[in-house]
């Protein structure tokens, strides 16, 4: 009983501590549907940081284009399509609010709320292609180290710990089984009432892991200095513990 006291006392001495330090940047990276905003969320909650989910921003990208009738190139037509992207993007303004009835953060695109439209499946079958396009990838990336400037920031995606914020203090790379994934995703979206199949998110999924790791700007990849995180047969609390573990020892080492 003692034991256990004092090792919670370390445990929320370390918490302090990083409570306590005012650039916190913590980046999750990883494959699509591992629950990667699940867990910056409750992250957020716990540790008093701004949470900022990257891949809505690519969706919000990708909706405008699909709307607007911007090209959408193919992997294989990205060398060669002759668009003026840079331009296209001028037109397009992105921020986040706070839903104060569910206290979520919900994305803007010229000042128009998207936050339910960016979670249709033709988002999520154009998104792959639209975040391969170097314009794109070089205006979000721009956008997300401004937010980063402030500090005390989580943001998940797939090139967080790697272009966004090398210099991260924790990055956390999740993985689990493409099934279990599939399986999740389609229960979510059935609950929220938007039809699909098992096997459509499945292949969806796969699709997207595929094309987000063998894109030529920043690729999906694990940071070296990541610690990964299978989740395939954890629940939501083991995977928080995991991840205020890191960042307990990581405290030691640095000390
Ligand atoms: O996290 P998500 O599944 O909502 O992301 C949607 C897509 O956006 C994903 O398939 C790849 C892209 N994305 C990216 O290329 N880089 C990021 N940092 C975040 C997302």
């Amino acid at each position: 009983m003692h034991i256990k006291n004092l090792q919670l006392t370390f445990v929320a001495l370390y918490i302090l501590i990083t409570l306590l330090k005012p650039n916190i940047i913590i980046a999750i990276d990883g494959y699509s549907s591992c629950g990667k905003s699940t867990l910056a969320k409750a992250l957020a909650r716990r540790l008093h940081l701004i949470y900022v989910d990257s891949g809505a921003m690519y969706r919000a990208i990708t909706l405008y284009f699909l709307q607007n009738k911007i090209p959408v190139p193919l992997p294989e037509q990205l060398d060669t399509i002759k668009f003026d992207y840079d331009s296209a993007l001028r037109w397009i303004k992105i921020n986040f609010k706070i839903n104060y009835l569910t206290g979520s953060s919900e994305i803007y695109i010229n000042g128009k709320n998207v936050e339910r439209q960016i979670r249709s499946i033709e988002v999520s079958q154009n998104v792959s292609h639209v975040s391969a396009i170097k314009a794109v990838r070089e205006r979000l990336v721009a956008i997300q180290q401004e937010f980063g400037k402030k500090g005390r920031i989580v943001m998940d995606g797939r090139d967080i710990g790697t272009t966004v914020f090398p210099h991260a203090d924790i990055k956390i790379f999740m993985t689990a089984n493409v099934e279990v994934r599939a399986k999740r995703r389609f229960d979510e979206l059935t609950a929220k009432g938007i039809k699909t199949t098992f096997e459509e998110i499945l292949k969806n999924i796969s699709d997207r892991d595929y094309e987000d790791s063998h894109r030529k700007e920043s690729p999906l990849r694990q940071a070296p200095d990541a610690f990964v995180l299978d989740n395939t047969f954890l629940d939501e609390q083991e995977q928080i513990e995991y991840v205020l573990k890191v960042i307990k020892e990581k405290s030691l080492i640095n000390s």
